[in-house]
């Protein structure tokens, strides 16, 4: 059988939530990522590093017997974060970013910032006290096209954030269009992205054809074919900036099949392979270990890690749902054939 063994990668970008969730969602990504960064919009939001603490402990109480996995936790920025806390956090061991979300923007956005400019400030702490800043770049103005929304936050917000603070590490996370591949190209070394597999997967006919499909809504929403295209070329091409992060978010089933279901896509039960499939497509799964396992943990200035997994070429389907005692949750992929499959741990 064809196998492709590479180093154990991390996942740079994971909702989990928490309570029966959590214990339903980490096991998939235990069993294939060493580590992943863990997104704090939770109800309430992770803002302190004594709440990312407590939030920490909670998670690792999920991970399964014998199962080696370190959560990378971030702080929710908003508003009324103090420079003391940047300090904390860049002290701590276990805090590893803040996450910026415009106020409104996703899933758990009420408490996001409203007044970029008005955070400048504290922009200007994590820069010194060199802390990576990671970025949901969409504008959330009324007025600006959903799908326009990702290249407008560059041209209003991103490119001036830059500019003020070129020491500043900053992730634009689950970049979406072409042209914020070209930016993050054009940046210096400091701003990297992160890429999903939906968004290199799919285009937003998957969403849209055929009939409205809510397990293909994410945001930022998936695009059209070319923008597609150039995600898969920047993922495929070797550069260091371009990294794995799913942004696998899971959403009950009846949250998401509704008439205004919740954003996001889960993806963390068969992650490595959907980006092997991606990969694949393009001949490309030599690159697929670096972008996987070497990059992000560069970026963020972790040691790589030592272990291996390995994916076998095999069909299998994907369940239609994951969960039990009446919690489902529709996976990507659901009822679809992949052709890599993780290989149990020895
Ligand atoms: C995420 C979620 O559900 O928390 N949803 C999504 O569509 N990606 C939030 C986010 O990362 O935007
Ligand atoms: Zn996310």
């Amino acid at each position: 059988m064809k196998t492709l063994t590479i180093t154990r990668p991390d996942d740079l970008h994971l909702h989990v939530r928490n309570g029966a969730v959590l214990k339903t969602v980490l096991p998939h990504t235990a069993r294939q990522f060493a580590r992943a960064i863990i997104m704090p919009n939770l109800k309430p939001p992770v803002t302190t590093v004594a709440q990312a603490l407590v939030y920490r402990e909670e998670i690792l109480q999920a991970v399964p017997a014998g199962v080696d996995f370190t959560p990378l936790m971030t702080l929710y920025l908003t508003g009324s974060t103090t420079v003391d806390e940047i300090e904390k956090a860049a002290a701590s061991e276990h805090v590893h970013a803040f996450k910026l979300y415009p106020a409104g923007a996703t899933t758990n956005s009420d408490s996001g910032v409203a007044d970029i400019k008005a955070v400048y400030p504290l922009f200007a702490a994590m820069e010194k006290h060199d802390i990576p800043l990671l970025i949901h770049g969409e504008v959330t103005d009324e007025a600006c096209d959903i799908f326009d929304r990702e290249r407008v936050f560059i041209d209003r917000y991103l490119t001036d954030i830059a500019k003020n603070f070129p020491g500043l590490r900053i992730v634009l996370e689950h970049v979406t269009t072409t042209e914020a591949v070209q930016f993050v190209q054009a940046a210096s070394a400091h701003i990297a992205a992160t890429i999903t597999p939906q968004h290199l997967l799919f285009n937003r006919n998957a969403l849209l054809a055929g009939g409205i499909k809510p397990h293909y809504y994410c945001l930022p929403i998936i695009k059209r074919e070319a923008h597609r295209l150039s995600l898969v070329k920047a993922a495929t091409s070797g550069n260091p900036k371009f990294f794995l992060g799913t942004d696998s978010a899971p959403h009950l089933s009846s949250l998401k099949e509704t008439s205004c279901g919740c954003a996001g896509c889960y993806s963390a039960h068969a992650a490595l392979e959907l980006y092997a499939e991606a990969f694949e497509r393009v001949g490309a799964l030599d690159k697929l270990e670096a972008f996987a396992s070497f990059y992000g943990a560069d970026f963020y200035r972790l040691p790589r890690n030592s272990g291996s997994v390995t994916l076998e070429k095999t069909t299998w389907t994907v369940p239609p749902v994951y969960g039990e005692n009446g919690l489902s949750i529709t996976p990507l992929g659901a009822n679809e054939e992949l052709s890599w499959k993780l290989k149990a741990a020895a």
